[in-house]
């Protein structure tokens, strides 16, 4: 491998194009390659086999066209297909539940942490382990808000109706783990939630609760994992977008990655 190779990014739809955008900012010399699962998502609905199946897929087509690294920018893959996916791998893979564990671990000054993500990556557990692991002192509440995705894909994102669904999966985690003061935002989809989010816990558990999520946290991730070895040209890298089905992606994924997008092929996997 060398440092003209690309970077493999997928996710199970267009969510894990804000792990692109923290990417191209970390590291603006590098070739992207982004594969979107769009005919096969939600993965956060589905069993931790299936999910698994499909990771592996998804990661193939990209070792397939040489990537020098692989982002799991899917939370619930991560949660739920990280060992498969690097054992299948001869090149570095990072996935999104480890950087997302140091980053609430970095934030939390009292180790009470709770983490919000689908239902399966609340399901695998795979956040609690992450962080016992570097904690075992710390304690996290995780909790499913499966409601949160569509608003997010819908761009209702700052409204009432925003702010009254987060409320009411936010009421439950701070009624069971009050002194919460530290919230992972474990899906791909929750930045673009944030502020609602960070407005709405801190008012529930009527303190200060720092917001993390593990877009900025991976693209640290690869920086590091990359070492002396990123590629340093000046020019803007390229993004190829891929995905296995085309609809909406012209109106959705900008919104994930903030920038104007000339497009997605689309594949077969
Ligand atoms: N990308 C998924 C995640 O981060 C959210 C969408 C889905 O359920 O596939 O967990």
């Amino acid at each position: 491998m060398t440092k003209r190779h690309p970077i493999g990014v997928f996710d199970s739809g267009v969510g894990g194009l804000t792990v692109v955008r923290a990417l191209r900012r970390a590291l603006p010399g590098e070739d992207i390659i982004y594969l979107g699962d769009t005919a096969r998502v939600p993965y956060g609905s589905k069993s931790p086999r299936t999910v698994e199946r499909y990771s592996l897929t998804c990661q193939q087509f990209l070792l397939a066209r040489e990537v020098k690294l692989v982002l799991i920018a899917c939370n619930t893959a991560s949660a739920n297909a990280l060992p498969a996916l690097r054992e299948a791998s001869p090149v570095p893979v990072i996935g999104a539940v480890e950087p997302g564990a140091e980053s609430a671990l970095a934030a939390t000054r009292t180790g009470n942490i709770g983490v919000i993500g689908t239902l399966a990556t609340v399901r695998s557990g795979a956040y609690a382990k992450a962080i016992n692991a570097r904690d075992p002192h710390a304690r996290l509440f995780a909790l499913a808000c499966p409601m949160l995705v569509p608003l997010a894909e819908e761009g209702w994102t700052e409204d009432e109706i925003a702010e009254l669904a987060c409320r009411r999966y936010l009421q439950q985690l701070f009624a069971q783990a009050p002194a919460t003061d530290t919230l992972v935002l474990g899906c791909t989809h929750y930045p673009l939630l944030r502020d609602v989010i960070a407005r709405v816990a801190s008012e529930l558990a009527k303190h200060e609760v720092a917001v993390v999520d593990s877009a900025t946290a991976m693209a640290e991730a690869a920086k590091e994992a990359l070492g002396s070895g990123p590629n340093k040209r000046t020019n803007a890298g390229r993004l190829d977008c891929f995905a296995t089905d085309t609809s909406r992606l012209d109106e959705l994924a900008p919104r994930f990655l903030g920038e104007p997008l000339t497009g997605f092929d689309l594949v077969d996997l």
